[in-house]
């Protein structure tokens, strides 16, 4: 294939929002904004489909006359929507027979290209193209996540790989393979990354109420050593990067932490497996005495 191929783009949530614009900037036809059939579907697609001059339809309404599909919809909504899209493709494939969407990719990180089966069945080469990077609705125009240098793991047929990884050249990512096999493991580490990072920093504003401290007031305290820690971490690595009582040995100081955050068990539950992790692998001193500590 030479030119850019046509996309139609499959839901108009976190990742369809900020994907078509991202592909419509980097000159990819956007043909066709895909929507379930209730009015507050059609009305996000609506609104994503003016964004990059593509129409909003429904599958039973869709023209399907894109080069690629782009499945962004809830990964237990994969295959389902597979099957739906591949029933209408058969069908317009034989009113004008030929062959349309010859490619079909979805972006699970944790779901093969086998879910697409559907489609593959109909006639498409597929293939799974997820982001490393979250996207998420209401994010500041200035803080849109950039693609560049984003890695994009993929697996699938070779035709739809191929188209997939110029796709992700064009956005200014970098496509790496994952054989289906590892992508529950890759997707679990990728799920540490971001949201349970945020899980974390939510545990974080729970600790500081038991300084007296609000959750608002937490968080604009602690962003400062939070961005400086990340700065060290990318530059130094981790292990550089470790200050505290476990890099001093201070054990007495993290019994009066476990003291105080018993009456926060949600908190305390994290600090002792976080201080666990740390001992497996950072620079921890005094490991036995805080070994007792913790495993107590
Ligand atoms: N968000 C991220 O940061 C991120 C990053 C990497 C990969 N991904 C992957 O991207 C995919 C989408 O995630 P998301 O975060 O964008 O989800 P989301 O914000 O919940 O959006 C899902 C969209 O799919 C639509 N939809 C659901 N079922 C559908 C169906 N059967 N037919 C047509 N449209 C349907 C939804 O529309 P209605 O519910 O309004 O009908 C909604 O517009 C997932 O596979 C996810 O793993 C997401």
């Amino acid at each position: 294939m030479t030119g850019k191929p046509s996309i139609a783009i499959v839901g108009a949530g976190s990742l369809a929002t900020f994907l078509a614009v991202a592909l419509n900037d980097a000159g990819f036809p956007i043909t066709e904004i895909i929507a379930r059939d209730s009015p507050r579907s059609r009305r996000r697609a609506r609104a994503l489909a003016a964004k990059v001059g593509a129409q909003m339809v429904t599958a039973s309404s869709a023209a399907l006359d894109a080069t690629l599909l782009w499945l962004c919809v809830p990964d237990r909504e994969i295959r389902r929507a597979a099957w739906v899209l591949s029933d209408h493709l058969v069908a317009r494939a034989l009113l004008r027979q030929k062959v349309i969407a010859r490619f079909a990719l979805h972006s699970s990180g944790a779901l093969s290209s086998r879910e697409l089966d559907p489609l593959r069945k109909a006639g498409a080469a597929v293939a799974s193209v997820h982001p490393l990077m979250t996207f998420v609705a209401g994010a500041h125009p200035s803080e849109h996540p950039s693609m560049t240098g984003v890695p994009f793991a993929i697996e699938g047929d070779d035709a739809a790989m191929r188209v997939a990884r110029r796709i992700v050249r064009e956005l200014g990512g970098e496509s790496f393979l994952l054989p289906a096999a590892r992508k529950a493991a890759y997707h679990a580490w990728a799920t540490m990354t971001s949201p349970l990072l945020l899980a974390f920093l939510v545990t974080l504003e729970e600790a500081a109420r038991a300084a007296g401290l609000t959750r608002q007031d937490a968080r604009r305290k602690s962003l400062p050593i939070i961005r400086q820690t990340l700065a060290n971490y990318s530059r130094l690595g981790p292990a550089r990067s470790f200050s505290g009582p476990l890099v001093r040995g201070d054990a007495e100081t993290v019994a009066k932490h476990l003291a105080v955050l018993t009456k926060h068990p949600g908190a305390r539950e994290v600090y002792v497996a976080l201080a666990r992790a740390a001992m497996r692998g950072l620079p921890v001193k005094n490991q036995d005495e805080l070994k007792q500590l913790l495993h107590d």
